[in-house]
This record gives C-alpha cells, structure tokens and sequence, in this order.
C-alpha cells in the first residue's frame, strides 16, 4: 500500500545503498538505549508499518536501523477485523486492522528466525484479548533466542478487550504490567495510548509496576463516513489515525510523560522526517519509530537517519543523546 497524502517519491534500493555507504563516514555518536537495550541509532519502526521486516529487505538495509519491531505478536492466530481496514484522510490514514497475525508459534519458527540475522535489535510487540492471553503470548515468546525486548500493546484502539480498554486505567495498567514483569527479564516496554484524560498518570502507573521503558502514542481514536452512502467507511466505524496528523499530539504526550517518569521513552507518531525524529527527542524521546511513513515510502528510515544526521552535523552535535529532554521551554 502507497498512501498519498503528501508530495513524496519512492526512493529505489539504488539510492538505499548509497545512503547506507554513507554511514561509514559518520562523526556523530548515534548511540542511544532504551534502559538496558542499546541501539546503534535512535531509529526503529512503529508496529503493524513494517511487518517483520522481510518485505522491506529489498528495499533497505535493515542492519542499518537501531532496532526492528515486530508486528503484534498474539498467543494464537488472528485473523483481524472485516474488510474495511482502512481509510485515507488528510495527511494521515484510519486503520482498524485488528492486529492480525498468525500467532506466537509460527512467528518463533518463520519471522524470528529471519529476524535474529539481520544484525539489529528485535522489539517483539505483544497483544492479547485478555490477561491470560498477554501471558500465553509472553511465555511462549521467552521460550524462543534472539528477543532483545518487549513492546506490549496495552493500546489498540482495534480489539475489543486487551486493547485500549486495559491501557485507559492506571489500575488495569499497574495488574497487567506488575503480572508481565515476573514473567520476564528482558526490556520491558510498554505502549500507551493517548485517548486518555492524563497519559502521565497512566505512563507513572506503568512506571510503578515495574516497566523498563514506554512508547507512545499508539493512533488516536478516529472515523470517517461515506456521506453518499451514508455509512461509514470503517468495518468497525471507528480506527486508529496515524500519519502526520497526529504528530503535535504525540509530541505532547511525549513531552507531558518525560516530565512524569524516570524511565526511557520510545516516541512515535506521524514522524516523516531527521528533524521530526529530533524534535521528539528534544521532547524527551530516547528513541524514534517510524510508522505509517513506511507506507508512503518503503526506504523512509534509510532517508530518515541519512536527515538526522546531516541535522546533528549542522547542530554541532557529537553524540545524538544530547538532544534527549532538551526542549528549552
Ligand atoms: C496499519 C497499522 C497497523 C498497526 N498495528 C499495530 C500493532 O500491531 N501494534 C501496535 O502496538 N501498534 C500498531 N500500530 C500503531 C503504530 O505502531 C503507531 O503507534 C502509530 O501508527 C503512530 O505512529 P505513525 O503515525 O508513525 O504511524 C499500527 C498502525 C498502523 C497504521
């Protein structure tokens, strides 16, 4: 899928390559960490925008990115939400997908296999209906090597139960992460939403239970209608808008959590751009996603790093976590 929603060109693999050429001359200290996992760089991926990255292989040079995270990872297969998954709107897209996905066991034996090569940190992102299934998921996931960390959606606005639901309140957050933290040693993420009154409470209940890192925002709660067939668009009605759009109110969150919490952040949310990725670190991101941008462009990352460091080159910056929380307000 290409969205349409600004004037953009598709980069070829050509141009990917001599960008990646490029970072042998770099000068700046791109080095970040998201508590106890260290990346080569600020940059990973949104989950749901880049599947587990194979498809984009032919397009980038996946080593280049400081992490991959995966599409959302369930216990047992999903097949997702009706037909009617999506919807353009202006410069952002709707998506009620309902993190389809063929479960923990075939993504262990397919997609982490192929993940493990690729010389980067791997993100998983976990979903569930319920507590058990977060359990089932996350217990499976700890039998399998090569997981550098988990993200747990504790946000999608796409599923009935497990999803957003559980995310909106401080309680509901404090059980699920508490009960996921005795269940694993990795880096533990977790993704808020921001359709909520104060995404700091939220954001210092996950903090309290034992959560490693945060990443926000996952999409905001949106619909669009067919006005000729006065329906709406959407199988479910409503979806989750991403693109840019929605980035001044992920800055805000960003900015809002970073104040309220001790632990690292993962900023995402309409990022198109080196200086979008900067501005979420000065808001107080450790490290940037890349999501529906992969959709308008499949060599967006490589384009994305390539911009942030030219940007920290005129900046004079020598190592790129100096921007970290360096808003002046
Ligand atoms: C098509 C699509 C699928 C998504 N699937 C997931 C998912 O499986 N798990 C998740 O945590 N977030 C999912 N998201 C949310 C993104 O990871 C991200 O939080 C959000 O899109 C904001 O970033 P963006 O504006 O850069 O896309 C999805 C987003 C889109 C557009």
């Amino acid at each position: 899928m290409h969205a349409n929603f600004k004037n953009t060109h598709v980069t070829n693999t050509h141009e990917c390559q001599l960008v990646a050429h490029r970072d042998a001359q770099n000068d700046v200290d791109m080095r970040v960490s998201l508590a106890s996992l260290s990346m080569k760089n600020p940059l990973t991926v949104a989950s749901g925008t880049f599947a587990s990255g194979r498809e984009y292989a032919d397009f980038i040079d996946i080593s280049r990115l400081g992490a991959i995270t995966t599409k959302g990872v369930s216990a047992c297969a999903w097949e997702g939400n009706d037909q009617g998954r999506l919807a353009e709107t202006p410069s952002g897209i709707l998506n009620s997908i309902g993190l389809q996905n063929k479960g923990a066991k075939h993504f262990i034996e397919n997609d982490l296999a192929w993940l493990k090569q690729q010389q980067t940190r791997v993100i998983v992102n976990v979903c569930g209906h319920s507590y058990d299934e977060y359990f089932q998921a996350l217990d499976a996931l700890e039998q399998a090597s090569g997981i550098d960390a988990y993200e747990i959606n504790i946000s999608c606005p796409n599923v009935d139960a497990g999803g957003m639901a559980l995310g909106t309140q401080p309680n509901a957050v404090e059980r699920i992460v508490s009960l996921l933290r005795e269940r694993t040693c990795k880096t533990l993420i977790i993704k808020l939403t921001p359709n909520v009154t104060d995404i700091a409470e939220i954001a210092r209940a996950a903090e309290s239970a034992g959560a490693d890192a945060l990443s926000l925002i996952n999409t905001l709660l949106g619909m669009a209608i067919d006005a000729h067939r006065r329906r709406p668009i959407l199988s479910r009605v409503v979806g989750g808008l991403s693109g840019p759009a929605i980035k001044p109110v992920a800055l805000r969150c960003v900015w809002q959590v970073h104040k309220a919490v001790n632990i690292p952040i993962l900023g995402m949310g309409g990022v198109a751009s080196g200086t979008d990725v900067a501005e979420f670190m000065l808001a107080g991101a450790s490290a940037v996603a890349i999501g529906t941008e992969n959709f308008v462009d499949p060599c967006a990352t490589m384009r994305i790093l390539d911009e942030l460091y030219t940007y920290a080159r005129e900046q004079h910056i020598t190592h790129i976590s100096e921007l970290i929380g360096g808003l002046e307000c």
